[in-house]
């Protein structure tokens, strides 16, 4: 186990990416607070990670609010102790073309994918430098590298700022030890992109060099890689997880 007695957060852990990345991590070895705006989900993934004998925290959090996520992080650190590790992954999508997006549905976007992932690590980073220890690991998209395809611009552009986000942590964590990291992932079978594709998974085959849809998985393993002992000497990079669909 590569994660043994690490204290995790990850955001939007109620379902998808989130809880499987969860799930690996405790299967690591790792503690985990999991984080969702729907409580109840979170309550479900809490009772996975514990199956594994690992401890976990379901806390019903919108990282779009910076109070809630300032107050959840003081709850960790008071229950826990420490914070080894914080996976940004809550995030939301819309299928929509640029004339039909409104200012509301822009600011949303925004302020959960990016406004979110910038809220939760300011939050973590006084105790990660404290600790000189730290891995923060922020989920982007190959949609931020090369425009929204079956997603809106406002996502593709807010996956964009997230991974140029992460380079700037790195930047200013490096000094304390700390990395941060992007996983890009391309097309993955969740409940996100079961609402974009209504189950028509063919169209995205043909761009698919390996030639199957991601599995959670996939990008689950990845995570764990990034927060593992392994990851030490890499910051500030973002790792494609898309079967070829796109390579920079
Ligand atoms: N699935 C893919 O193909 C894919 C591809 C590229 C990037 N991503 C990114 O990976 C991440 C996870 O995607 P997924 O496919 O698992 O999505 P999903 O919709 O299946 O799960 C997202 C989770 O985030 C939670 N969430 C939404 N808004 C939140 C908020 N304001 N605060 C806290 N939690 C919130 C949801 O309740 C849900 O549990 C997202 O950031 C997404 O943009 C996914």
């Amino acid at each position: 186990m590569v994660l043994e007695d690490k204290i995790a957060i990850v955001t939007g852990a109620g379902a998808g990416l989130g809880r499987c990345m969860a799930l690996e991590l405790a299967r690591e070895g790792a503690d985990v607070a999991i984080w969702d705006v729907h409580g109840d989900s979170a309550t479900d993934t809490q009772i996975e990670v514990e199956k594994l004998g690992r401890r976990a925290l379901a806390m019903a959090v919108d990282v779009a609010d910076g109070d809630a996520v300032q107050a959840s992080v003081e709850k960790v650190i008071a229950d826990w102790g420490r914070i080894d590790i914080l996976i940004n992954n809550a995030g939301i999508c819309q299928k929509e073309a640029i004339e039909a997006i409104s200012e509301d549905q822009w600011d949303r976007i925004m302020a959960v994918n990016l406004k979110g992932t910038f809220l939760c690590s300011r939050a973590v980073m006084p105790i990660m430098k404290l600790q000189r220890e730290g891995r923060i690991i922020n989920m982007g998209s190959v949609s931020g590298k090369i425009g929204g395809i079956a997603a809106g611009a406002h996502y593709a552009a807010s996956k964009a700022g997230v991974m140029c986000f992460t380079k700037s942590l790195a930047r200013e964590l490096a000094p304390f030890s700390v990395t941060a990291n992007g996983i890009a992932p391309g097309v993955v079978e969740t409940d996100m992109t079961r609402d974009l594709s209504c189950g028509e998974w063919e169209d995205y085959l043909d761009g698919i060099p390996l030639n199957r849809i991601g599995e959670a998985k996939d990008v689950a393993r990845v995570a764990v890689f990034l927060a593992s002992p392994d990851a030490a000497y890499l910051t500030g990079e973002i790792i494609d997880v898309n079967g070829g669909q796109f390579m920079d």
